[in-house]
C-alpha cells in the first residue's frame, strides 16, 4: 500500500474513533503562571465529572503515596502541583479514548498499557535531568507514543496478525515488520490520529517521530528525544510490552540532545525499576 493511500484510509477510519473533549483544548491552552491560572485550571477539571474523579483517584494512589487523602481538585493541584496535574488530565484523557477507540485483537492489552504508563514514568525521571524540556508534554506525548499500534490493530486486524507473526518469526521489532508487511508504521499512524486530534506540533512529533529522531525538527527534538529514550529503557527495565521483546539501541541524536551518557541510562533504568510498583498503581486507578 502507498503512503498516501494508506493515510487516506486511516484517517477515513478513524473519524470514526472519538474526539477528545473540549476540555482538552483548553487545558493544553493554559500556562502556568498565577494563581488566577490554577483557580481557572481546577474549574476546568471540576467541570468534568469523569476526568476529576480518576483524577483524585490517582492522586489517591500509591503512585504518588500520600499520607493524607486528596479530597478536591484544587487540593490535587496544590499537592501535585499545577504541571503534573495538567500532564495527569491529558494523559488520562488520551488514555480514555484510546480505550474507548481500540477492539482488542493481537495486542495484549495489559502488557500494552504497562509500556505506555512505564514509558510516560520514564519521560518524568529523564525530565528531572534533561533541562528545557516541557515535562507535561514529554509525559503525555510518552503515555501515546504507540498509540498508533491500537488503530492498527483494531482496524487492520488481520494485517496486523501478520506483522505480529513477522516478529515473532523473524525476532524484529514492530516497526520493522510494520513497513515491511504494510509500508507505514505505527508511528506514521500515531501522528495522523494526533492531526485529527489538533494537538500541538510538540505533541505530535514525538509520537511521529520517536523511532526516526532524524525526521524531528529543531523545535520538538528535545521532547522527541525524551519520548524515544523512555521507549528504549522501558524496553530495558522490561515494564510491560509493545508488541515485540526487542531492546532498540539508544539513538545518538536522542543522547546528543538530552546529553546523557551510557552511565546516565543504567542510573535512569534503575530508578524506573525502583519505581515499577507505580506504574501497576497508576494503571489500576485510571482503569
Ligand atoms: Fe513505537
Ligand atoms: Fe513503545
Amino acid at each position: 500500500m502507498d503512503i498516501k493511500e494508506a493515510r487516506n484510509i486511516v484517517i477515513d477510519k478513524v473519524k470514526s474513533l472519538p474526539t477528545l473533549p473540549d476540555v482538552i483544548h483548553k487545558v493544553l491552552s493554559l500556562v502556568q503562571g498565577e494563581d488566577a491560572t490554577a483557580k481557572t485550571l481546577g474549574d476546568l477539571i471540576s467541570y468534568d465529572q469523569a476526568i476529576s474523579a480518576r483524577l483524585l483517584k490517582v492522586a489517591n494512589s500509591a503512585y504518588y503515596g500520600f499520607m493524607r487523602e486528596v479530597a478536591t481538585v484544587q487540593h490535587a493541584i496544590v499537592a501535585l502541583g499545577f504541571r503534573e496535574v495538567r500532564s495527569l488530565v491529558l494523559g488520562i484523557t488520551v488514555f480514555d479514548a484510546m480505550k474507548k477507540s481500540s477492539r482488542e485483537a493481537s495486542i495484549i492489552r495489559e502488557e500494552f498499557w504497562m509500556h505506555s504508563i512505564g514509558c510516560a514514568l520514564a519521560a518524568q525521571i529523564i525530565c528531572k535531568k534533561v533541562e528545557e524540556v516541557d515535562a507535561d508534554i514529554a509525559f503525555t506525548s510518552s503515555i501515546m507514543h504507540d498509540i498508533g499500534k491500537l488503530v492498527l490493530d483494531g482496524f487492520f486486524t488481520s494485517e496486523y496478525e501478520g506483522v505480529l507473526e513477522k516478529v515473532k518469526k523473524n525476532g524484529i521489532s514492530m516497526v520493522e515488520a510494520e513497513s515491511e508487511v504494510m509500508g507505514f508504521t505505527h508511528a506514521d499512524v500515531g501522528g495522523w490520529l494526533c492531526e485529527r486530534w489538533k494537538f500541538p506540533l510538540t505533541l505530535v512529533s514525538p509520537v511521529s517521530f520517536h523511532h526516526q529522531l532524524e525526521k524531528a525538527d529543531a523545535d520538538s527534538i528535545k521532547v522527541t528525544s525524551v519520548a524515544h529514550m523512555a521507549d528504549v529503557l522501558c524496553k530495558r527495565a522490561h515494564i510491560g510490552s509493545g508488541g515485540d521483546d526487542k531492546i532498540p539501541p539508544a539513538h545518538p541524536l536522542a543522547m546528543e540532545h538530552l546529553e546523557l551518557k551510557e552511565d546516565d541510562l543504567d542510573k535512569i533504568t534503575e530508578e524506573l525499576l525502583e519505581e515499577k510498583e507505580k506504574v501497576k498503581a497508576f494503571l489500576s486507578a485510571i482503569q
